[in-house]
């Protein structure tokens, strides 16, 4: 077999232990914090038709022209999409509710893809804990939902996340928005990196978030979006800012922070991690207007990419010892012990004892050699003398402490020892 057969497609990942211990901590310590603002979990299908994304994301927007991987039904009739995000499906669920749907708060995680060229921080699959609150503009709930985003990311050890925050303004901006800036960016057209020229014809707000240092610097000499905005917008963004002070939030506003995505208006805003390079957003979110079947839905959110998070808690967080799997391993010496303690297994696990054994009746030392492998924190050891008595050898793997005691006690020492990840 060539080692090829043995990866998965490049820029996917498998995931398993030890790894998968820190996901499942960070997930349900995330879970913890979620319901204390509400929140209930959603799953809507990874497969949706195109349209669902083509219309919220934009037609023109990266994500959607060169990043999002799409299907054809069997008959040739239908365009599917393998979704690139979560707020499209999930808007698309909420609008299906109809009016039962406002003020609701739902949250997901699971797998988005995305045909990007990999590289470090930057998968074709990746995974988003993503958070919507569906209601109207209002500059409280959009600094509420930041300091939600804030509270998981501090909730997990995170020290060193930065906040930058902008506004899109309203969808009547847009024109005057578009207009202003191509105004203020011609004169310098030249200057501008071959790419950003053709922004400048065909989406005027990305020449915002090009990283080429010309690019940057024309773009720091030119008026921020907001001069070309009505004044309610400029206002909302400043009482957005405001609360976030009354919060404690520490913010920085950037002018030319644009994100990519379409269906954003008014707050939009990013979190990125220094330790992590050219891929440091681990976050963004923002509020946005979205139709499904007719009905509109507003509301704000925001995905946190989970492997880029994960970076930055390995660098933020000191690596914890691995946990403990099992509570006890039994280990037999004899076939008449072998048998006994089968049923000894199930009686543990019944009694809610995380346990195992041995089941190829092998050797003493590759018994204890399996419970080393298995991290167990005890071993329960019964030949038979143990069995005459109806007693069991317990032996603790921390202390080497020995003791023997009947089944009642040997339940009552391991079940505290349940073990939690
Ligand atoms: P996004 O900025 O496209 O926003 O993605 C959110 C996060 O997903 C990014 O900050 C990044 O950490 C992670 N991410 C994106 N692409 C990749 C990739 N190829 N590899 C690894 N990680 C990646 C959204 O998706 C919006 N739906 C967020 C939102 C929710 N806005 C409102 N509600």
């Amino acid at each position: 077999m060539s080692d090829e057969e043995l990866q998965p497609i490049k820029g996917m990942s498998d995931l398993g232990p030890p790894d998968i211990q820190l996901w499942q901590q960070l997930e349900s310590s995330a879970r913890d914090v979620l319901q204390l603002y509400g929140f209930q979990e959603v799953r809507t299908p990874i497969v949706e038709k195109a349209a669902v994304f083509v219309r919220s994301l934009g037609d023109g927007t990266d994500v959607v022209q060169k990043e999002m991987y799409t299907l054809t039904s069997r008959d040739g009739k239908d365009q599917y999409a393998i979704r690139p995000e979560g707020t499209a499906g999930v808007i698309r669920y909420v609008a299906s509710l109809g009016q039962e749907a406002q003020g609701a708060r739902f949250y997901y995680l699971g797998p988005m893809f995305r045909g990007e060229r990999p590289q470090k921080g930057r998968r074709r699959q990746f995974h988003q804990l993503g958070a919507e609150a569906i209601g109207p503009s209002s500059p409280a709930s959009d600094a509420e939902m930041i300091a939600l985003h804030a509270h998981l990311l501090r909730n997990w050890g995170l020290k060193d996340f930065r906040i930058s925050l902008n506004t899109r303004g309203l969808p009547e901006d847009r024109l005057a928005v578009q207009q202003g800036l191509s105004a203020a960016l011609a004169p310098h057209a030249a200057q501008l990196c071959e790419e950003c020229q053709r922004r400048l014809q065909a989406n005027v707000l990305r020449v915002l978030d090009c990283k080429n240092e010309a690019c940057k610097a024309i773009v720091a000499s030119v008026p921020p979006v907001t001069a070309f905005m009505a004044p309610e917008s400029r206002a909302y963004l400043d009482e957005v800012v405001r609360l976030l002070r009354l919060l404690e939030l520490e913010v920085t506003v950037n002018p030319a922070l644009v994100r990519g995505l379409d269906y954003y208006l008014h707050t939009v805003w990013e979190i990125a991690h220094p330790a992590l390079g050219a891929q440091d957003a681990i976050a963004g979110g923002g509020r946005y207007r979205l139709t499904f079947g007719g009905r509109e839905v507003e509301g704000v959110g925001f995905a946190i990419g989970l492997e880029r998070a994960i970076m930055a808690v390995q660098h933020d967080v000191p690596a914890a010892p691995p946990a403990r799997r099992q509570a006890a391993w039994i280990v037999s010496l004899g076939d008449r012990a072998f048998e006994e303690n089968l049923r000894l297994l199930q009686t543990l696990r019944q009694h809610g004892v995380a346990s195992g054994m041995d089941l190829g009746r092998r050797s003493m030392k590759a018994q204890m050699r399996a419970a080393d492998r298995s991290l167990s924190a005890f071993v329960v050891v019964r030949g038979d003398s143990e069995l005459d008595k109806g007693t069991f050898m317990l032996k603790d793997l921390g202390t080497g402490q020995q003791v023997e005691v009947e089944l009642p006690e040997l339940i009552e020492r391991l079940r505290p020892r349940v073990v939690s990840l």
